[in-house]
């Protein structure tokens, strides 16, 4: 299991309303952090399909459906329910006074086709995704 990483802090997080976000960098990615009744939620901010920010999704119970082109990722997995190949990764989210720990979970052993070997009928073959192709714009990281 890996260790909690601290991002940054939790003051504006916690300012947060319910179902809005804040974007932390996090092991190499950029990472929404959403707040729920329940608590908080986090999953990549950039979603596989073309790149969107998932921060600017909607979040109802635990599907994110991205603001572009309606994809639906479940935030216990990562998900999609559009393509079970495409996933997010997904975080534990942990407050310990004003800082912000995130801990990526282990990805689901088996959602996901073999994407090097696409079923021949499938629409999804002509996708391929590479994020670093899609923008990869640079974010503003309050630290504050
Ligand atoms: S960019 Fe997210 S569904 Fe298309």
């Amino acid at each position: 299991m890996s260790e909690y990483i601290h991002v940054g802090s939790a003051t504006r997080l916690t300012k947060l309303t319910r179902g809005s976000s804040r974007v932390y960098p996090c092991n190499g990615e950029d990472v929404a952090v959403f707040r729920t009744r329940e608590g908080y939620v986090a999953v990549s901010d950039t979603c596989p399909h073309m790149g969107a920010s998932l921060s600017h999704g909607r979040l109802s119970g635990n599907q994110l459906e991205c603001s572009w082109h309606e994809w639906k990722f479940n935030t216990d997995t990562g998900v999609s329910d559009a393509r079970d190949w495409c996933c997010l990764n997904v975080y534990d989210v942990r407050i310990d006074g004003d800082k912000l720990f995130l801990r990526p979970r282990p990805k689901p052993e088996k959602p996901i086709r073999d994407r090097s070997a696409p079923d021949a009928s499938d629409e999804e073959k002509w996708i391929e995704w590479d994020p670093d192709r899609y923008f990869k714009k640079p974010k503003d990281h309050d630290n504050d």
